[in-house]
C-alpha cells in the first residue's frame, strides 16, 4: 500500500521540490498551504512535473480544528513540516509574528502526531550552530544561542520534537538541518519566489542578472577568509529534496536507530560569496554588476557541513555540481521573466 505524506507549506520553495521527489519515489502526497507567503506558481508546477492534480488543502496550520480534520479525514503516515515564516530580519523586528506562527503550527503538528501516531520530519537549519568554533560542523557541534527569533524557533521546534518523541510512544521524528538551499528544478517549472527585495544571495544574483535589481552588494570583504567574503555550504534544492525522501523512508521502513534523529544536509564543500558569484558568471556567461558593501549584521563568517552522518545513515549524498545548480537558478529566473 502506498504511504501518504502530508507536506505543510508544500507550495513553497522547499516544499514543492520535496513533493516532486516524494511523488517520483512512489508516495502519495497531500499538500497543505495557506498561500500566505507564496502564490500558486509552484503548486501548478508540481502538478505539471508529476502529471497529477495533487490534493491541496488550503489551511492555516495554526488552526488546530483544521489540522485535526485533515488528520482525521486522511490516513497520514508522515508529516513534513515546512509551513513557517523565514525572513530572519523581520523576525527580529516582529518576533511575536514568528513565535505565534512558527511555534503554534508546529505544536499542532505534534499534537496530531501524538493523537494519531505519526512520524514527523522537521525542517531545521544550520542557523542553530551560530558561529561555529570548529569546521565543518557535525550534528554534535554545540548549538549557539540564537541571534534572531527565526533562529530561536528552529531551536525550540527541535526541542519540542525531541521531548514529544521521548514522551509519546508512536511519535518518531527526524530534524534535517539545512545549510544554504539554492537553485531550482531542472524543468524550470518550480523554484524560489521571493516577495519584494530578496534577502538571500542567489535570488539577488539572478534578479540582478535579469535586470530587476541594479547591483548586487557583497556584504563584507574583510572577513578572516581567503578572499575576505563569507563562506557557506550551498546545497542544491533537488539534492536537498531527495534527502527528505531518504528520511521519510527511514522512518516508515522502521530503520531509525533512535526515535529522534538529526542530520546535517549539506555538501561539505564551502564556497565564498565571491566564488559563488564567479561561478554564476562563468557557467551562465554573464557579467554581473556587483560591488562590495559593509558587512550585514548577524552574518556568521563561515559555516559548512560535515554531511557524513546523512551520507552513511540516510544513504544520501549531494550530487549536483554548483555549476548545474547555478544554471538551474538562472533558467528559473529567465522563465519567470518570460524570456524562455
Ligand atoms: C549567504 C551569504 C551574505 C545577500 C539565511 C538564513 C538561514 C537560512 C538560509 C532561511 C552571506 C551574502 C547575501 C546579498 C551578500 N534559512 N550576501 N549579498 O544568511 O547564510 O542564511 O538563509 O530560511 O537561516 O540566515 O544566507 O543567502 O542570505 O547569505 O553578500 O545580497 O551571501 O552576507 O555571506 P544566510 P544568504
Amino acid at each position: 500500500m502506498k504511504k501518504t505524506v502530508l507536506v505543510s507549506g508544500g507550495a513553497g520553495f522547499i516544499g514543492s521540490h520535496v513533493t516532486v521527489e516524494l511523488i517520483q519515489s512512489g508516495y502519495d502526497v497531500i499538500i497543505a498551504d495557506d498561500f500566505s507567503n507564496c502564490d500558486r506558481t509552484n503548486y501548478n508546477g508540481v502538478c505539471q512535473i508529476t502529471g497529477r492534480q495533487l490534493p491541496l488543502v488550503e489551511m492555516d496550520f495554526c488552526d488546530i480544528a483544521a489540522v485535526r480534520k485533515l488528520f482525521i479525514d486522511n490516513k497520514i503516515d508522515a508529516v513534513i513540516h515546512f509551513a513557517a515564516f523565514k525572513a530572519v530580519g523581520e523576525s527580529v523586528s516582529d518576533p511575536l509574528k514568528y513565535y505565534t506562527n512558527n511555534l503554534g503550527s508546529f505544536l499542532n503538528v505534534l499534537q496530531m502526531a501524538r493523537e494519531q501516531g505519526c512520524n514527523v520530519l522537521f525542517s531545521s537549519s544550520a542557523t542553530v550552530y551560530g558561529e561555529p568554533e570548529e569546521l565543518p560542523v557535525t550534528e554534535n557541534s554545540p548549538r549557539q544561542p540564537a541571534t534572531s527569533a527565526y533562529g530561536n524557533t528552529k531551536q525550540m521546534c527541535e526541542d519540542f520534537l525531541r521531548d514529544c518523541v521521548a514522551a509519546y510512544p508512536g511519535v518518531r521524528g527526524i530534524a534535517l538541518r539545512y545549510f544554504n538551499p539554492i537553485g531550482a528544478h531542472p524543468s524550470a517549472l518550480i523554484g524560489e519566489l521571493p516577495r519584494g527585495v530578496p534577502n538571500n544571495l542567489v535570488p539577488f544574483i539572478t534578479q540582478t542578472a535579469i535586470g530587476k535589481r541594479e547591483c548586487l552588494s557583497i556584504f563584507g570583504n574583510d572577513y578572516p577568509t581567503e578572499d575576505g567574503t563569507c563562506k557557506r555550504d550551498y546545497i542544491d534544492i533537488v539534492d536537498l529534496a531527495k534527502a527528505h525522501v531518504c528520511a521519510v523512508a527511514r522512518m516508515l521502513d522502521d530503520r531509525m536507530e533512535q526515535p529522534y534523529e538529526i542530520f546535517n544536509i549539506g555538501t561539505g564543500r564551502p564556497l565564498s560569496v565571491l566564488e559563488l558569484v564567479n561561478a554564476f558568471e562563468k557557467v551562465n556567461g554573464i557579467k554581473l554588476n556587483w560591488k562590495f558593501a559593509p558587512r550585514r549584521a548577524g552574518d556568521v563568517v563561515a559555516i559548512w557541513a560535515d554531511p557524513s552522518l546523512a551520507n552513511e545513515k540516510l544513504g544520501w549524498k549531494a550530487e549536483r555540481s554548483t555549476e548545474e545548480t547555478l544554471a538551474a537558478a538562472w533558467a528559473w529566473e529567465k522563465r519567470l521573466a518570460g524570456k524562455q
